[in-house]
């Protein structure tokens, strides 16, 4: 590789799962099939500025939402390092990554799915610039490379709705996420209003949460069940079927908590405000005959999920019955995506 000298800039979202990925096998391969929703506004930029040198020293400026942050760049570097078999150009570069969130940390929202997917979609674009792969191999190549930073990262690539794992029935992959095509029109524009519940950093982290699922009681149980919920929800997406779609989700929710508060050791992300909100969104459902559902990522906070045209009761309620039980009153209004893009 000779004198190259480049900045490539990228713009990655995050994504929330409608079919959750829990638990893992080496290397980074889910144990079941998952399904997501790519958000919109909730993105990581990164501009990556890349330089060809004699031997990679890797990351040599790193800087998060204009700060210096040593705990995020030991994580990157980690993953740097374990590309280094699949990735052996990485020897020969070396990088200075400035990195901003449009969201903030410990909302509820993946943070490593956006960043890494940045990474994955960044890397990929750089094998393209070096003649390693084609324009059409981009795509897969990043959601390969974003799995082995973060496994939900696979999904963020690709929008509105992606799909990971392999399945016996569906054409769907554990290497990388598939954009999951053919959908009902009703799905075409669906919003995710995100309810900050409580902000503080988890008490336990995603990677330990997978590894407690290696021993887990009720693990060839959840496997079957989430095979079972892959299929359905899929089909429910196909048909326009939101009665269906939105019971799959609940479930998917509150049996990923279930996980967590069955595992040796057992522990518990939900708050009381986050029960009375579930309570809330129910009760309204049921009085007002609406589509409006919720789903929980590995923390407090509530996502609600209703078709675009239904914002202005969803977004009504929310104000007005759900924004109290928010710290400091706040959430977050996004919607479906398409996914990674440069931005240069
Ligand atoms: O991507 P990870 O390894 O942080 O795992 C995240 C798993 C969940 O967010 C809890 C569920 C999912 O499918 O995104």
């Amino acid at each position: 590789m000779n004198n190259i000298n480049r900045t490539i800039k990228v713009s990655t979202p995050s994504n929330i799962a409608f079919v959750k990925y829990w638990g893992k096998k080496p290397v980074q391969y889910p144990l079941n099939p998952s399904v997501s929703m790519t958000l919109k506004n909730c993105v990581c930029e990164m501009d990556i500025s890349y330089q060809s040198v004699e031997n990679g020293s890797f990351i040599n400026n790193f800087l998060f939402n204009d700060q210096k942050n040593e705990k995020f760049l030991k994580r990157l570097e980690k993953y740097l390092n374990s590309l280094k078999e699949i990735c052996p150009y990485l020897e020969n570069l070396s990088f200075s990554i400035k990195t901003n969130m449009t969201f903030p940390h410990s909302a509820g929202i993946a943070s490593s799915a956006a960043a890494f997917g940045a990474l994955g979609y960044a890397l990929a674009n750089i094998e393209r610039e070096i003649d390693l792969i084609s324009l059409e191999e981009v795509n897969q190549r990043a959601s390969f490379l974003a799995r082995l930073g973060s496994g939900s990262a696979a999904r963020s690539i690709e929008g509105p709705y992606c799909i990971w794992g392999d399945h016996h029935q569906i054409k769907s992959h554990d290497d990388y996420a598939l954009k999951f095509t053919n959908i009902h029109s009703s799905f075409k524009d669906v919003k995710d209003v995100i309810l900050i519940i409580d902000q503080n950093e988890k008490s336990i982290s995603s990677s330990e949460g997978h590894q407690l699922m290696n021993d887990h009681i009720f693990k060839e149980t959840r496997i079957h069940q989430a095979n079972q919920n892959f299929i359905d929800i899929i089909s429910s997406m196909r048909s326009g079927d939101w009665e269906q779609f939105g019971g799959i989700l609940e479930n998917e929710a509150l049996t990923l908590h279930a996980m967590m508060m069955t595992s040796q050791p057992s522990y518990m992300l939900l708050k009381p405000n986050s029960l009375q909100v579930i309570q809330k969104i129910q009760q309204f459902r049921e009085e007002n005959a609406l589509p409006i559902y919720y789903t929980i990522d590995a923390g407090p906070n509530i996502h609600i999920i209703y078709p675009k045209n239904y914002e202005n009761d969803a977004e009504n309620f929310i104000k007005t019955e759900l924004s109290e039980y928010c710290e400091n009153g706040r959430y977050i209004i996004d919607h479906c995506g398409t996914g990674a893009c440069l931005t240069d």
